[in-house]
Order: C-alpha cells, then sequence, then structure tokens
C-alpha cells in the first residue's frame, strides 16, 4: 500500500483515540450498522480531502464499511492529527509491519508543495487512473481536476506571473507538469460521478464553476444541511475557537476585548464562546442582518479601524479575504493575539505582514509566532494565519461532527448510487435526510421528541413523520 504520514507507530495512540470517538459518533455508528449488508458504496473510489483528525477517521472507516475504495489527505497543511492519520493507514486489522488500512498522504506541517504533491497522490489509484468520487473540504481537490481539465482543454498551462500568490505558482507547477496530451485530468473528471462539499468557502465555489458553466460533475453541499452549518460551523467553533487561544497563548480570556469579524454561523458560535469566557465582545458586519442580529444578542457592532488599536485578540470568521490588513496588525497593541477561523488563510494579509520593512519574526512553538515591528511592539498570530481552531488544536470535538460527517456519508451514498438523479448542478440533502441525522444523535443526549397527534400534524399542514418545515424555514 503506498502512503505518506509521519510516524506509523503513532497508530496505537491513534486507534484508542478512534475507539473512544466512535462512541460520540452515534450518527456515523448508526449509518454503519443501517448498511452493514447491502454496502451500497462497493465500487465507490473515494478521493477525500478533509482534515485527517481522529473525526475524520471514522467517517473514513464508515466509507469503508459501507464497501468504499478510499485514498485520503488533508485539506489543509496544518490540521493532520499523526495518530489519527498512522491508525487509518495500519487499519483496525492491520499492524505496523503489515498495514491494511487506507492509504493516506498527510502530516502536520506540510509544505504547500507538499500539500499539492498529497493531493496528487490521493487523486491517483493504483494501477493508473482516478476516484469516481469526491469528499472535499474547502474544494482544493475538486479545484485541482477542474483546472487540469480546463488547460488540457484549452491546450496549455499558463505561466505564472510574478504577481501570483506563492500557493497559484506552486498549483501551476504541479499542473504543468501533469497535463498532458492524453488528457490526463479531462479523463479523471469524466470519471468523476460526483463531489460532496463539507464547507462554507468550498461550496462558494461550486456555485460559481456552476454559474459559469465550468462545473464538470454534479455537487451535493453537505455545508447547508441544517445539521452541519447550524451545528458544526455554529456549535462546533464554539468549542475550538476557545481550545485554540488557550493551547497556543494560554492567556486569561476573561476581561479582554475580543473583536470576531463575520456574525455567520461560524462567527455566532465564536462570539458566543469569547462572551462566555467574560471577553468583551466586539462584532464586525457588512450584512445589515448580521449585523443586526449580533446587535440583538448584545455585542457592540463598529468596524475594525474603530477598535483595532484596543483588542487584545482578533478572530476573523468571513470566508472574505483582505480583512485584517498589515496596516491594521500594525496599530495593535502589543501582543494582541491575531487569528482566523475561516476555511483559507487570505482573511489576514500574512503575506503583506511579511514585507514591512525590519519586521521580526519569532517562533514561540510551531504554530504560534510574534512579529515584531520596527518601533518595538509585537502581535501574536496563530496558526500563521491559517485555522487557528485545527492548527492550534484539535478541532470540533467528534459528536458535532458525527453531524457533518452523517451528512457526508448520506450525501456520498446518494450521489453514487442515484447518478442519473443528479445532473449537473449543486444541490442540498432534501429535509427528510436532514431531519434523520438530528434524529440519530438524540438518544446519546437524552432528548425525548414530543410526537404530533395526525389532527395536530393536519392543522400545521405537515406528515406527522415529517419533515416538520418547509425548505425555506431558516431555524
Ligand atoms: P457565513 O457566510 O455564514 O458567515 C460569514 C459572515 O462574514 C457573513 O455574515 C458575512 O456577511 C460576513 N463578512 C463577509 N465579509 C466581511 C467583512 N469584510 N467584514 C466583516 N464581515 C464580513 O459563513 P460561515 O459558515 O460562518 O463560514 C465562515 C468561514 O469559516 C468559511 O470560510 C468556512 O468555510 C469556514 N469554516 C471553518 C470552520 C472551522 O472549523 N475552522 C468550520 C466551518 C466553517
Amino acid at each position: 500500500m503506498d502512503f505518506k504520514v509521519a510516524d506509523l507507530a503513532l497508530a496505537d495512540f491513534g486507534r484508542r483515540e478512534i475507539q473512544l470517538a466512535e462512541h460520540e459518533m452515534p450518527g456515523l455508528m448508526a449509518i454503519r450498522r443501517e448498511y452493514a449488508e447491502a454496502r451500497p458504496l462497493t465500487g465507490a473510489k473515494i478521493m477525500g480531502s478533509l482534515h485527517m483528525t481522529i473525526q475524520t477517521a471514522v467517517l473514513i472507516e464508515t466509507l469503508v464499511a459501507l464497501g468504499a475504495d478510499v485514498r485520503w489527505v488533508s485539506c489543509n497543511i496544518f490540521s493532520t492529527q499523526d495518530h489519527a492519520a498512522a491508525a487509518v493507514v495500519v487499519g483496525p486489522e492491520g499492524t505496523v509491519d503489515a498495514p491494511k488500512g487506507v492509504p493516506v498522504f498527510a502530516w502536520k506541517g506540510e509544505t504547500l508543495e507538499e500539500y499539492w504533491w498529497c493531493t496528487e497522490q490521493a487523486l491517483t489509484w493504483p494501477g493508473g487512473g482516478g476516484p469516481n468520487m469526491i469528499l472535499d473540504d474547502g474544494g482544493d481537490a475538486t479545484l485541482l481536476v477542474h483546472k487540469g481539465a480546463e488547460y488540457e482543454k484549452a491546450g496549455a498551462v499558463p505561466s505564472a506571473s510574478e504577481e501570483d500568490a506563492e500557493e497559484w505558482k506552486i498549483i501551476l507547477d504541479l499542473l504543468h507538469r501533469t497535463v498532458g496530451p492524453e488528457g490526463r485530468w479531462t479523463a479523471v473528471a469524466k470519471e468523476i460521478k460526483g463531489v460532496t462539499e463539507e464547507t462554507t468557502t468550498g461550496v462558494h465555489r461550486l456555485y460559481e464553476m456552476f454559474k459559469s458553466g465550468s462545473l464538470l460533475f454534479p455537487a451535493i453541499n453537505v455545508n447547508d444541511s441544517v445539521t452541519k452549518s447550524k451545528f458544526d460551523n455554529k456549535y462546533g467553533c464554539r468549542h475550538s475557537v476557545i481550545d485554540g487561544l488557550n493551547r497556543a497563548t494560554d492567556v486569561l480570556i476573561g476581561g479582554k476585548v475580543a473583536v470576531i469579524c463575520g456574525y455567520g454561523d461560524v462567527g455566532k458560535g465564536c462570539a458566543d464562546a469569547l462572551r462566555g469566557q467574560g471577553a468583551r465582545v466586539i462584532v464586525t458586519e457588512i450584512d445589515p442582518i448580521c449585523a443586526l442580529q449580533a446587535a440583538m444578542d448584545g455585542f457592540q457592532v463598529t468596524t475594525l479601524e474603530d477598535v483595532v488599536g484596543i483588542a487584545d485578540i482578533f478572530v476573523t470568521t468571513t470566508g472574505n479575504f483582505d480583512i485584517i490588513t498589515a496596516d491594521h496588525m500594525s496599530r495593535m497593541k502589543h501582543n494582541a493575539i491575531v487569528s482566523n477561523i475561516g476555511h483559507f488563510d487570505n482573511e489576514i494579509d500574512m503575506a503583506g505582514l511579511a514585507r514591512i520593512p525590519g519586521i521580526v519574526k519569532t517562533e514561540i512553538k510551531p504554530q504560534v509566532h510574534t512579529w515584531t515591528f520596527p518601533d518595538g511592539h509585537s502581535i501574536i498570530v496563530l496558526a500563521e494565519g491559517r485555522l487557528m481552531n485545527l492548527g492550534c488544536a484539535t478541532g470540533h470535538p467528534s459528536f458535532v461532527m458525527s453531524n457533518s460527517f452523517t451528512n457526508q456519508v448520506i450525501a456520498q451514498i446518494e450521489l453514487f448510487t442515484k447518478t442519473e438523479q443528479y445532473p449537473i448542478g449543486v444541490y442540498v440533502l432534501p429535509k427528510h435526510l436532514d431531519e434523520k441525522v438530528a434524529r440519530l444523535h438524540l438518544d446519546a443526549l437524552g432528548v425525548k421528541l414530543t410526537t404530533l397527534t395526525k389532527a395536530q400534524a393536519e392543522y400545521i399542514g405537515v406528515a406527522p413523520e415529517g419533515p416538520y418545515k418547509p425548505d425555506h424555514y431558516r431555524y
């Protein structure tokens, strides 16, 4: 088996944590039981690009239990948990000397070159060919296949220009080496029945591709299942934003001034968490509805410019770029903490920071750096501007990821087994499946649901067994 991880000797530790996680992931375990005989993913060749954590290990082994042949990478250079990666490679039945699990290409602290090399490896099946399904988080695997096919059609890969971002130059270099007259990526794209996308940023890319007519296969937007974005993005970040801050810096949060940029699902979770720790939380927003929500939730809402010099902790949650600029950072208090929990690292202008003449970067420990300005004051940047809950801590806990990943598995089954029902487009799972995911998590929390009477169901115009809300309901 081909694979590349940091250290297979970590597999036992990983396996013990996977066993604990399985107990906390009732949705995934219920799906394993439900489909144990039918194995609906038999024949599926799934390439996954999603943070290689313990929770993801339970997802991967669920896909395998349902019959799939899987290859995996992380979707971020800092988010791999090396013991999880090792345990997945070794597999529940293998040993370090004779691994029997799933090929994983991921380790904590990849370079960007290594990251894209890993992505290419996971998209390449032994003996040739590629996957017939993608499970993506942020859309990088989907992007590589699409760009490769696009340049094969055009007959050439463009040359990188000086102004291009470092990462784009690396992608172009990879494509220069792999795009060929034989149409490697075109062939890969043709085999792919569909992609299921995990996060807001990846979903945004998919809708853009669909709008421009460049999307090559159907996609299920897992993010916008209610049991994903209203749980993982919100309650997951409510947990892991504090974990990231604590493990990175261990500053007392109570009494500090924290600025949360963006008050979408992630921002709501982060603002709630920091308030829970006793911080005075200030929110920035561009959307009047979210700004009004933040105000009604009791937060001061203002612009970053107004508070950049008084805040102690900054967290970007927008999925947008250039939220905190180098100029903002130069005006911050001494040892202000600057972090991002959005998908990509362009929310904070790290390149601009590095270009400030005379600035000095000092590593406190991996993924925690001070940047000292020529006037002597410093700021603390977490995870080099990449998502801090996975870079500095271990991301969301198992229970919330069970909701997200149960949606992922159901979406994979949908696209793989009912391909003809999904012409090229971007879809969300039907509401009865969203409700099913929630239902699978109630018992573990001791939740007792009220059952509608037939008359009550008729009165509010729903079936007693659901769905209970129209598609436009917002929760
Ligand atoms: P969302 O769309 O619900 O929220 C983003 C908010 O930012 C919106 O309300 C938008 O109006 C606001 N915004 C946009 N530009 C802004 C600006 N210049 N200044 C202030 N506010 C601005 O998106 P969601 O679901 O909250 O996701 C945000 C990001 O977090 C995405 O990149 C997503 O992929 C990522 N994500 C990260 C997770 C993690 O574990 N680190 C988990 C889930 C999502």
